[in-house]
């Protein structure tokens, strides 16, 4: 299956995750493209049956220019599409980027594969545990294909 990785980073922690995530589903034998969302446009979404979209949180949401991206990528493709959300975020925030991202989604008519995802960010890094758990995300949605 051809699958879109897309993410938002501001100091690369969201980046990593969305690439191990990429690098399992491309193991499992999916065709998988892994954008940043600074060099992507809605030309990128159209045709793939599968986002996983990775956030950091900023002020509890997605950025403002990714969030603009995903809402016109999915008002251009129509409803026949699966998505996972999943963001960074600090820990004991009951709340993030990929909560409000998947309500959008599901607004819009897509189909959410899981529940949104979230990864911790200990000041400026990434806890430890989380590469695996990225890792663990990346098999766990190659399984439900
Ligand atoms: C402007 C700004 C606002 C932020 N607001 C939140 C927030 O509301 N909740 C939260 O959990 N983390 C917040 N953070 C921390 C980010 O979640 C963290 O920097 C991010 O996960 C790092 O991802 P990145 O390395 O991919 O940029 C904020 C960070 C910045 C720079």
């Amino acid at each position: 299956m051809h699958i879109l990785v897309i993410y938002d980073t501001k100091y690369g922690n969201t980046e990593r995750m969305s690439q191990l995530i990429a690098d399992e589903l491309s193991a499992s034998g999916h065709e998988v493209s892994c954008r940043r969302q600074s060099v992507s446009g809605e030309e990128d979404f159209v045709g793939v049956p599968l986002w996983v979209i990775g956030s950091p949180t900023h002020w509890g949401r997605a950025p403002f220019r990714f969030n603009t991206l995903l809402r016109n990528a999915a008002k251009d493709a129509g409803s026949d599409h699966d998505f996972v959300a999943f963001d960074t975020r600090y820990e004991n925030m009951h709340s993030g980027a990929a909560d409000k991202t998947h309500r959008m989604l599901v607004k819009a008519g897509m189909r959410p594969l899981m529940a949104p995802q979230h990864f911790v960010v200990e000041g400026s890094e990434l806890r430890q545990g989380e590469d695996e758990k990225a890792r663990q995300l990346g098999r766990t949605i190659a399984s439900l294909l």
